[in-house]
């Protein structure tokens, strides 16, 4: 009989983390600690009534809450604490590279440049790196459901900053806002050398994972649920091997699947998709990466094989160099 899965740092698997924003890391207690540092009101009276109100009905009820807590982020250094804290969380929870998602325009709308965002993710990710040893590196995110004009300024913006910056991605409220209205911002992106992903098919229709593969060009699919109800699509995304980064947490806090034993693991693997797990908002949906990997092997009974099939996705799915990735190869 094959081992029951362990999901523990004492048993590590080198995990890759592909789908987690940066602002979705912020906990209730640091909002808590950084409004009141800045002299910010907050509209609830403690820790415990912000947590209470994490209860969410799709990603827009989610997103509300997630743009209004992200507001307290406003220098370089709070951004630094910020990568600095998730990157050690990650690290504890048997995270070997992290490829972070950020929104500069949810911070240069309040007059914070890209520089001050990344300056404060990239030191972080240096600083944790030393210490522990884990890798990381970031994607800007387009505010889908903002204008066009905005994110070619925010792309702009951050090549004219001169930091590092693996991709280019896409987020935010996703029903009428399809991938191809930003066909140009992505063309010129990939022109610069970015790499290229989207979030498609998490309350959008699988016709959106098929413009973000074909109109965007995107490498990998974040969520992709709504691509296990069109057939062709499935065999394309098996074909091509187009990871999708999954997150089951995330999945059930909006609403996208009832409960956890509706995530559809076991449906993606049979189909020969390559799926990798994430934790997308930890501090608003339950936990982090280490957090969905032990509920989803205490749900769906996952031998130590099975999460060794999913380390390994996570690693060819990243955007490692062929060295990076070969570290890490189990
Ligand atoms: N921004 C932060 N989390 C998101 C999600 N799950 N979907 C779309 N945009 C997001
Ligand atoms: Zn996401």
């Amino acid at each position: 009989m094959s081992q029951p899965a362990q999901i523990s740092v004492a048993n590590r698997l080198p995990f890759c983390e592909l789908h987690v924003h940066i602002e979705g890391t912020l906990e209730p207690p640091t909002i808590f600690a950084l409004a009141r540092a800045k002299g910010m009101a907050l509209p609830y009276d403690s820790e415990a009534e912000l947590s209470d109100a994490y209860q969410f009905t799709d990603l827009q009820s989610f997103l509300n809450l997630y743009y209004a807590n992200l507001q307290v982020l406003q220098t370089e250094d709070d951004f630094y604490e910020l990568a600095a804290s998730y990157l050690r969380r990650a690290h504890v929870g048997g995270v070997a590279h992290a490829e972070m998602f950020v929104d500069p325009q949810a911070h240069s709308k309040r007059g914070i440049s890209a520089a001050t965002v990344l300056g404060g993710l990239q030191r972080a990710i240096t600083a944790v790196s030393r210490e522990t040893g884990i890798t990381s590196s970031i994607i800007v995110c387009v505010l889908r459901d903002d204008p066009v004009e905005d994110a070619e300024r925010m792309l702009d913006s951050v090549l004219e900053s001169g930091f590092a910056v693996t991709g280019l991605g896409l987020d935010s409220a996703e029903v009428g806002y399809p991938p191809s209205l930003f066909k140009g911002v992505f063309d010129k992106a990939r022109a610069a050398g970015l790499r290229l992903v989207a979030h498609a098919g998490e309350e959008g229709p699988a016709e959106y994972v098929w413009q973000a593969l074909d109109t965007l060009g995107v490498e990998r699919i974040d969520h992709g649920n709504r691509a296990l109800e069109d057939p062709a699509l499935v065999t394309r995304l098996a074909n091509d091997h187009i990871p999708l980064t999954m997150c089951p947490f995330s999945n059930v806090r909006l609403r996208v699947i009832r409960e956890l034993s509706d995530f559809p693991l076991r449906k993606a693997l049979d189909a020969g998709l390559q799926i990798t797990i994430n934790s997308d908002d930890p501090a608003y949906f339950g936990g982090y990466l280490d957090d969905n990997l032990r509920a989803l092997a205490s749900t769906f009974s996952l031998t130590h094989e099975d999460c060794a099939e999913l380390a390994r996705n996570s690693v060819k799915a990243s955007f490692m160099s062929a060295a990076e990735r070969q570290r890490l190869e189990c």
